[in-house]
């Protein structure tokens, strides 16, 4: 059975005023990034329903287990990872007082931060082997979400995510942005021991498979083993034609 899940214990309403929060470099996201690439930036003039209904229930299923740390991989590159932790992310941290904080544990790459177009040096790896600090290594797009990019690609990346400094620096995440809901960007599945070795660090796992390109056989390999090593909170099938996103939980 998992650890049971860090919930904030900010009192309701107190979220603009949180000194670490103010203190994180506050970094919108372009439009074009929204335009572009299928970000959801701006949910009253371009709702988006589907991506809605993920969040929501992503959320309700969350809440109902008590699990606060969502990790995102998929069974190869590219079918959609980072967009849906991104949309994730926004659309929970939109919900009155859900602070959210999404971490990009894609260590390989550089993917969070070229997509939010990060104009400064962030190397995540050094914030999770100590070196240094939260208010050093995350911004803020909003009053409720943090985000720790990666802006150095890691060639170590699984060697330092075995490392037990990791779960010092997430500790540390948590005491001082007391996050409702944390969303790890994994790496991919199939061909890398990295989603492994962050397993232990999450309470449940999303799998985002990509329509007309992930085989059954791939899907079904990750999910046995997601299932096995820790809980699965759902399947999400990525560039559907029908929509930005179909799932199943
Ligand atoms: N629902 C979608 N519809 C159409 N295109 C999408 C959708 N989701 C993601 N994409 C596009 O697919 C590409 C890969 O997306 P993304 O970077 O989110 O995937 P990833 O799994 O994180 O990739 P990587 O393995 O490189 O980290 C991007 O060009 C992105 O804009
Ligand atoms: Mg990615």
């Amino acid at each position: 059975m998992l650890a049971p899940p860090h919930l904030s214990d900010a009192p309701a309403g107190e979220i603009e005023g949180d000194a670490v929060w103010q203190g994180l470099h506050l970094m919108a996201p372009k439009q074009s990034i929204g335009r572009d690439h299928r970000i959801v930036l701006d949910a009253k003039r371009a709702p988006s329903p589907a991506w809605d209904e993920l969040r929501t229930r992503t959320a309700l299923t969350m809440a109902q287990n008590h699990w606060s740390v969502l990790g995102i991989t998929s069974p190869t590159p590219g079918c959609g990872r980072t967009t849906v932790a991104l949309n994730l992310a926004l659309g929970l941290s939109r919900q009155n007082n859900c602070r959210v904080v999404l971490l990009d544990f894609d260590l390989r790459k550089a993917g969070m931060a070229a997509l939010l177009q990060v104009d400064r040096s962030l190397p995540f790896a050094d914030f999770l082997s100590g070196a240094t600090k939260v208010q050093q290594s995350f911004i803020r797009v909003s009053n409720s979400l943090a985000i720790g990019c990666n802006t150095r690609p890691e060639s170590r990346a699984s060697e330092l995510l075995l490392d037990a400094g990791v779960q010092l620096a997430l500790a540390d995440v948590r005491r001082q942005l007391k996050p409702d809901i944390m969303i790890l960007d994994l790496a991919a599945m199939i061909g890398s021991d990295g989603v492994l070795a962050c397993l232990p660090l999450v309470d449940c796992m999303m799998l985002v498979a990509e329509a007309e390109k992930t085989s059954f056989g791939e899907i079904d390999v990750c999910e046995r083993e997601l299932s096995e090593r820790s809980n699965l909170l759902g399947i999400v099938l990525n560039k559907c034609r029908h929509g930005p996103a179909r799932y199943g939980f």
